[in-house]
């Protein structure tokens, strides 16, 4: 009988319909919010217009690469900014549209979600059109702010607790042309606020931040609800006015501002939210205080993990959800209240920045393959148990997987025992390791194509994660994924017409168990591995942390003295093509080594010196001690982060 034949084109169709299926096991498009996609040679590609232009990851990081700037590699694309911003900014003109709403939208960009410069003047540049303003919480941000050329009619927020010298800032802004709106957080800032106006002779607008019931859900929702630490509570609100009413400032009271949390997960959180500060907004009206906007603060959430829920890591609604709920409920409770529909501010700033940055790091795995081939003992001598584990691995199937790792661990168990108790050799012990290893890998394996895995699998296939050692600190460049357990997207930026055969997680350079990335995205709550392509010996792997824009750059710490690290903006232009703009070398340990006090300078001279008394006292050579000072002086000068991190085989 002749074998099967399989039908012409099967298997390459096969192979192209597994190729296509990669991009869906990273989500891509469930999280890429159109931002995100892969082309035909395999690679992540940018669109920073959501439209067909496009940026070959791989291609730019080669680019990079040739011009001296090599992985970890932060990529910043402006143009998604101005994309955000018009989509946030379109929305609540489209609501503000179909529920009549009698006024108008303006928002202000909070400086703390992502302070660079850059970011900034980006989001105020393309938010003229919009008369986007800015929101500051420290002296520090509104002195920042001062340096941006913003819309003469934008808003100049000023939150966060404040000293009088704070309050004396506002007041010079204020007197330098800007809209500044300062929002009180307790009583004692109304008495500042007086003081200081009184000395100044400027009056500049007022708000009360509202201490709301609601809490907001997710990771931040402390920041709202009655235990707040921010804001008024109900009688702290009635006093302010009264006080504000004794001074004769009550017309400069115009803002209602509340922020019930970041990443607002539960669309309800937010109707609540706003029906409440609604309410509070018409009474104070009614009580004649002449407050004319209305700031529902930030927590407009991103879809991280791209499941479209409430989990911590997504969003159970879209932009234009939250504007039309936003625009609704206030137009619904002014026109039942019969009060005028106040001016609407919002202070997103996740949602401004989160997609337009990402990390590209370089990874590599530590597991060589070809050493069981290296280990060398007499066949002779070979324990029993260890002929065993060899028929095992050869023998072990689908049917049998769950019976055969069982056995494999009682031999394990075994060999161990007689190890310790003298009966076998040291090559052994390698040998049972190696077979060992490759037993649990083929058992994982069937594990993995059945439905309903017992515990011991899932235990297996958690403790078979492939680690891979990868070119970056968790602490600098994704502190939210180690303070809180923030998940990121994680996908190679090339091989994605290639399907992944590993389970990784990745652990980072610095010198810490917690400098690691174990839990990933998933389409339904989250997996404690992600899926990886083999490394190859001598070839780089790439991978992109991706969403960063927001809060991850400011708030990465120096844990380890890992650095900045390199850093580019990338654009496509109107034809298509891309262009690489502000390419800039990360920090060098010569940068770091000032962060705590110490001078790079300073610390060669003490080098020196030592090497002189070495030499001195004959316990160094005049020539080595050349060498040791020359050495160190090249290297205080490189990157903190490694220079050689390209799976080159160990020999
Ligand atoms: C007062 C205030 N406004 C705005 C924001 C920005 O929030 P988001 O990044 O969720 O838009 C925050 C951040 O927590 C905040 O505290």
């Amino acid at each position: 009988m002749n074998p099967p034949t399989t039908q012409p084109g099967f298997a390459s169709s096969l192979e192209t319909a597994l190729r296509r299926s990669v991009p869906l096991i990273y989500g891509v498009d469930r999280w890429g919010n159109g931002y995100f996609g892969v082309n035909a040679a395999g690679h992540l590609v940018v669109r920073p217009e959501r439209g067909e232009k496009g940026i070959d990851l791989m291609e730019a990081v080669r680019e990079l690469e040739a011009q001296g700037l090599p992985a970890p590699l932060l990529l910043r694309f402006p143009q998604i900014l101005d994309k955000q911003l018009e989509l946030l900014n379109e929305a609540f003109q489209s609501a503000i549209r179909e529920f009549d709403y009698e006024n108008t939208y303006q928002g202000v960009y909070p400086m703390k979600v992502n302070p660079q410069r850059e970011v900034a003047a980006r989001l105020v540049a393309a938010g003229h059109k919009y008369r986007t303003g800015l929101e500051v919480g420290t002296k520090a941000e509104l002195f920042l702010a001062l340096g941006h050329d913003t819309h003469p009619d934008s808003l100049l927020i000023c939150n966060g607790f404040k000293d009088d010298e704070f309050m004396e800032m506002a007041l010079r802004a204020h007197q330098l042309g800007r809209k500044v709106i300062i929002v009180v957080e307790q009583v004692k800032e109304v008495h500042s606020y007086v003081r200081v106006t009184r000395r100044v002779g400027v009056t500049p607008l007022l708000g009360l931040r509202g201490k709301l019931y609601t809490r907001g859900s997710g990771k931040w929702e402390d920041s709202g609800g009655e235990t707040s630490k921010f804001g008024l509570s109900t009688i702290e609100m009635l006093e302010a006015i009264r006080l504000l009413r004794s001074e004769g400032l009550e017309d400069q009271l115009a803002m209602l501002h509340f922020h019930i949390g970041s990443q607002v997960t539960d669309i309800r959180k937010v109707k609540a939210a706003v029906r409440e500060a609604s309410r509070v907004y018409a009474k104070l009206r009614e009580l004649g205080a002449p407050i004319r906007y209305l700031n529902v603060g930030g927590g407009l959430g991103i879809d991280y993990d791209g499941s479209g829920s409430s989990s911590d890591s997504s969003v159970n609604y879209s932009v234009q959800e939250f504007a039309n709920d936003v625009v609704y409920t206030v137009a619904d409770i002014c026109r039942h209240d019969e009060v005028e529909m106040p001016t609407l501010v919002s202070e997103s700033g996740r949602a401004l920045t989160v997609y337009h940055s990402l990390l590209v790091l370089s990874s590599e795995t530590r597991f060589d393959a070809n050493l069981q081939a290296r280990v060398e003992f007499d066949p002779e001598e070979k324990s029993p148990l260890l002929v065993e584990m060899t028929e095992i691995l050869e023998e072990i199937n689908v049917k049998n997987y769950r019976e055969y790792y069982h056995d494999a661990l009682q031999r394990r168990d075994e060999l161990f025992s007689l190890f310790d108790l003298g009966y076998l050799g040291i090559e052994e012990r390698a040998q049972a390791e190696l077979l060992f290893h490759e037993i649990c890998q083929k058992a994982l394996h069937y594990a993995m194509l059945t439905k309903n895995r017992s515990e011991d699998f899932v235990l297996l296939a958690k403790a078979l994660r492939k680690k891979y050692v990868s070119n970056f600190s968790v602490f600098q460049s994704i502190p939210d994924s180690w303070t809180i357990g923030h998940l990121f997207p994680v996908v190679p930026i090339h091989r994605l017409d290639e399907t992944p055969t590993e389970y990784g997680i990745l652990a980072d350079l610095s010198c810490d168990s917690d400098g690691k990335i174990e839990n990933f995205i998933d389409a339904k709550t989250y997996k404690d591995y992600v899926e990886l392509h083999e490394a190859r010996a001598g070839e780089p792997y790439y991978l992109a942390i991706c969403l960063l824009g927001a809060y991850q750059d400011i708030m990465g710490c120096y844990h380890n003295l890992f650095g900045r690290v390199n850093e580019a903006h990338v654009l496509v232009g109107e034809d298509g093509e891309v262009r690489i703009e502000c390419a800039q070398r990360g920090e060098r340990i010569r940068d770091v080594v000032s962060m705590v006090d110490y001078s790079a300078d300073k610390l060669i001279e003490n080098v020196r010196q030592q090497v002189a008394n070495r030499v001195a006292d004959k316990r160094l050579d005049p020539e080595a001690g050349e060498s040791i000072l020359s050495s160190i002086e090249r290297t205080i000068e490189r990157t903190t982060y490694l220079r050689d991190h390209h799976n080159a085989p160990e020999s």
